[in-house]
């Protein structure tokens, strides 16, 4: 049985919707762009940035368009003062938290929103030392967001693996494997899905990474396959 649409209005102009549709998808389909950070396609969405949000009419507070499904008769505003300034404060905290010199998608917002990267320039910064133990990938996360993506793709949205998890809480959440353990020794299976999803750089290949430092191609070849071959000896599979 097909259920009837849902009519609301985004932005001035009617839209119809399916019933249970996020108020993300419902104004792509108007034509309508909100940004999002910690949504992606491919992930389950659990509203953790909140640079999408929206002012619903009659609503207390603004609410995230990546996981707020669509009603019947709501009234939407994407670009309101107090939507554009919320967002704006997002992008200024997470400034002055973490590095963002490679967030390009986030640099960019911060230019649209107007954002002052050094608003809040007596805040604590995340600067955790960078996590060298694999010869797949590194992880840097005073670049992290905490946008969750690795998780999920380590988990049930793609691998099924479940070497990523966090550690920590409050303004010590870090995303971690169980224990701290290095990655070679937990569950991870270096598919690299988790580096393919992260929009800050936290996650590189470690290939790029020695090449941003410096080191030749040969070199690199050199000391990942030298790498590779430690940890077949470390495992016992190679002689
Ligand atoms: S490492 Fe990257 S993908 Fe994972 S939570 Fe941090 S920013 Fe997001
Ligand atoms: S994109 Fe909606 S909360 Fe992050």
């Amino acid at each position: 049985m097909n259920h009837p649409l849902v009519s609301l209005t985004i932005d001035g102009i009617a839209v119809q919707a399916a019933p249970g549709s996020t108020i993300l998808k419902a104004a792509q389909q108007a034509g309508i762009e909100i940004p999002t950070i910690c949504y992606h396609d491919h992930c389950t969405a659990n509203g953790l940035c909140r640079i999408c949000v929206v002012e619903v009419s009659g609503a207390r507070t603004l609410v995230p368009a990546c996981v707020a499904t669509v009603q019947d008769g709501m009234i939407i505003h994407t670009q309101s003062e107090r939507v554009r300034r919320s967002r704006r404060t997002i992008l200024e905290m997470l400034y002055s938290s973490v590095d963002l010199s490679e967030a390009p998608e986030i640099e960019t917002l911060a230019l649209v929103y107007g954002a002052d990267s050094q608003r809040f320039p007596g805040a604590q910064r995340r600067e955790p030392p960078l996590i060298d133990d694999n010869p797949m990938y590194i992880r840097d996360y005073a670049k992290c967001i905490l946008c969750w993506r690795c998780v999920q793709v380590c988990a049930e949205d793609a691998q099924y693996t479940y070497a990523l998890n966090f550690s920590g809480r409050g303004f010590e959440t870090q995303i971690s494997t169980f224990y701290h353990h290095p990655m070679p020794e937990t569950t991870c299976v270096f598919c690299g899905q988790c580096v393919g999803v992260c929009p800050t750089g936290a996650l590189k290949p470690k290939r790029e990474w020695l090449l941003e430092k410096g080191y030749t191609p040969e070199a690199i070849m050199g000391l990942t396959r030298n790498e590779r071959r430690g940890k077949k000896r470390r495992e016992g599979l190679s002689h």
